[in-house]
């Protein structure tokens, strides 16, 4: 696979908190529009030209297709500046890269789901398989956590999937400021995992979130009774060719950017300094 980036253009900027937004990318190359698909949990290496490149999630759905929206927190350089672009600008994007979740294996069981803030841009994309063929998932369990309302991500979204009667969805935050109108659940999302109760048998669980939350959610989902194989998780390590090529990623055996990102707990467990 090349290592040139491909010409996308950013047709439209969603501003969702002081951190983070929402950006939609085409190709300029029609026929790639066209032919670009991809698994959720896959990522792309998003170049900035001049400035660098940083691999970030897919978080739009693999149903939705001709264009790629990337939900990017604000953490440095290449990310710094990508939130001063204006619509119409010229971008790289190559890839898609990693393993992305096993749907394959997860359609027929369960499905819980477990975010912790930006973790929640690769499962949005999985969600969003989900909710285009509900109908090969049993149950369907969704907990998110924020650190307070206004770090809520898609929080429009989320609404509607907490109306829905076919899908468990339960969305927190840890704390609420003085004055907030926030209504909704407060507590860590390790309460909301009480409250969704699914079979143990069946269920896959996805996992996404920062490191602190991987420690108390995981520590939670095996007092739960889950069990580390059924536990997939994903792992960020710093990446510079996304292909396996340069070593950059690579935890003990494994590279991250091919052999996952995604990997089970059971795997990752066997890792050095996984968090
Ligand atoms: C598979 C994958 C998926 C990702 N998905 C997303 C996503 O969907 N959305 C999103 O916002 N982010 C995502 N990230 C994280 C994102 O890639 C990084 O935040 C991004 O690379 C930052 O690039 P930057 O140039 O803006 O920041 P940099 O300038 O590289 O700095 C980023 C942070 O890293 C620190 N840093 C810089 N160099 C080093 C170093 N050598 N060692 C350790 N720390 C260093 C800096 O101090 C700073 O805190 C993902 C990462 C991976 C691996
Ligand atoms: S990022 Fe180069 S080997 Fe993984």
């Amino acid at each position: 696979m090349s290592l040139v980036p491909e010409l996308a253009i950013l047709v439209e900027k969603r501003y969702l908190d002081a951190q983070h937004s929402l950006f939609r990318f085409v190709f300029n190359d029609e026929d790639r529009r066209k032919a670009f698909s991809f698994k959720p949990g896959q990522f792309v290496m998003l170049s900035i030209f001049g400035v660098g490149e940083a691999p970030i999630s897919i978080t739009s759905g693999p149903d939705e297709k001709g264009f790629i929206d990337l939900c990017v927190r604000k953490a440095g350089r290449v990310t710094g500046v990508l939130h001063e672009l204006e619509e119409n600008a010229r971008v790289g994007i190559r890839g898609p890269y990693g393993n992305g979740y096993p749907v394959e294996t997860m359609e027929g069981g369960n499905l819980l789901i477990v975010a912790g803030g930006l973790g929640i841009a690769p499962l949005r994309s999985l969600i969003r398989y989900v909710l285009f063929r509900r109908e090969r998932f049993g149950e369907v369990g969704i907990g998110y956590g924020a650190r307070d309302p206004e770090s809520v991500l898609f929080y429009g979204e989320m609404q509607n999937l907490l109306e829905r009667t076919d899908i468990n969805c339960m969305l927190s935050v840890d704390s609420v400021p003085e004055n907030s109108r926030w209504q909704g659940q407060v507590g860590r999302v390790t309460q909301l995992l009480d409250k969704i109760t699914m079979p143990l048998e069946g269920t896959s669980v996805a996992v996404c979130g920062p490191p602190v939350f991987y420690k108390f959610v995981l520590d939670k989902l095996l007092k739960l009774g889950y069990s580390k194989g059924s536990i997939y998780m994903s792992l960020e390590r710093r990446m510079e060719c996304g292909l396996g090529k340069c070593g950059h990623c690579v935890v003990g055996h494994k590279y991250t950017c091919i052999d996952g990102p995604i990997f089970t707990y059971w795997d990752a467990i066997n890792l050095p300094e996984i968090f």
